[in-house]
């Protein structure tokens, strides 16, 4: 029996990368899941081969800058699995257009960043908690990144945004910890999806790579793993927590990559 049996879960951004890879993994483990995604086809998609794999799931087409769409989007999930149990708030807007440098970014690249990531997971939390409550808990995944976590030469937009989403993490856990809902955020490295193969130069995933400590690249799966964990009861004592799944990139000296790898 999987460790979610039973319950009904959301994840924003199902369509690709880490969103589908969290909806297979939740769904693997007994959830019911609405894939909730601005691109319906690939949603759809994702839904169907969920259902063609034995399990529940359904596409729901929502932009999550959108209070009513996200809104609309937990209803519906309670419609048509009985509650909200589980979300995962995971689109982000990773293109970077008008994002870099702080003297080069624009008030629209700024104001993007924040509009999907930051607004679509205070969203996210917003509407889910009073079903949640309803369902007597819950657990929440927020999806950060290790660009909130240390400074970088670029994409300082969508760095901050994703600070904003730790902070939103830490105040969802204290105001609702009491009622049973649990919320978390996995910030990870690097993971060579559609979004970062569109948004980033071949040379920066190659810098990047030269950093982690890991043999191998990041996988959509090992984000989703530690998903389905976080929203297990496996995980109940497990709140207000930022987790990297990372490959170690966070965790070492500044100087590592200077050196002959692996020395
Ligand atoms: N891939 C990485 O290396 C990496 C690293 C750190 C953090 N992250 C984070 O992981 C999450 C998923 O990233 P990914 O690499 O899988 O991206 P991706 O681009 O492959 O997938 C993102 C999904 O979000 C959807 N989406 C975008 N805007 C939306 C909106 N307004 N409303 C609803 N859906 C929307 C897209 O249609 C797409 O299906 C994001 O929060 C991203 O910031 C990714």
């Amino acid at each position: 029996m999987g460790s979610l049996e039973g319950r009904a879960a959301m994840v924003t951004g199902g369509a690709a990368g880490i969103g589908r890879a969290s909806a297979r993994a939740l769904a693997r483990e007994g959830a019911a899941v609405l894939v909730a995604d601005i691109a319906a086809e690939r949603g759809e998609a994702v839904a169907a081969e969920i259902r063609a794999a034995g399990g529940r799931a359904e596409f729901r087409a929502c932009d999550v800058t959108r209070a009513e769409e996200v809104e609309a989007a937990v209803a519906a999930c309670e419609a048509a699995f009985g509650g909200l149990d589980v979300l995962h708030n995971n689109a982000a807007y990773l293109l970077g257009e008008g994002d870099g440098g702080i003297t080069e970014l624009t008030l629209e690249g700024w104001e993007r960043a924040f509009a999907v990531n930051a607004r679509g997971v205070m969203l996210g939390c917003k509407y889910a908690v009073p079903a949640m409550r309803r369902r007597g808990g819950g657990s929440i995944v927020n999806t950060s990144s290790g660009s909130a976590l240390a400074g970088d030469i670029t994409l300082t937009a969508y760095g901050a945004s994703k600070g904003a989403v730790n902070t939103l993490t830490l105040y969802v856990a204290a105001q609702h910890g009491k009622q049973g809902i649990r919320c978390n955020a996995v910030a990870p490295g690097l993971i060579k999806t559609e979004g970062v193969r569109q948004g980033m130069s071949p040379e920066r995933i190659q810098r990047i790579e030269a950093h982690t400590l890991t043999p191998r690249s990041g996988e959509p799966e090992d984000i989703a793993e530690m998903v389905a964990f976080l929203a297990s009861d496996a995980a109940a004592f497990v709140t207000g927590q930022v987790i990297s799944v990372d490959g170690g990139i966070g965790s070492h000296m500044p100087t590592y990559a200077d050196g002959p790898a692996g020395a």
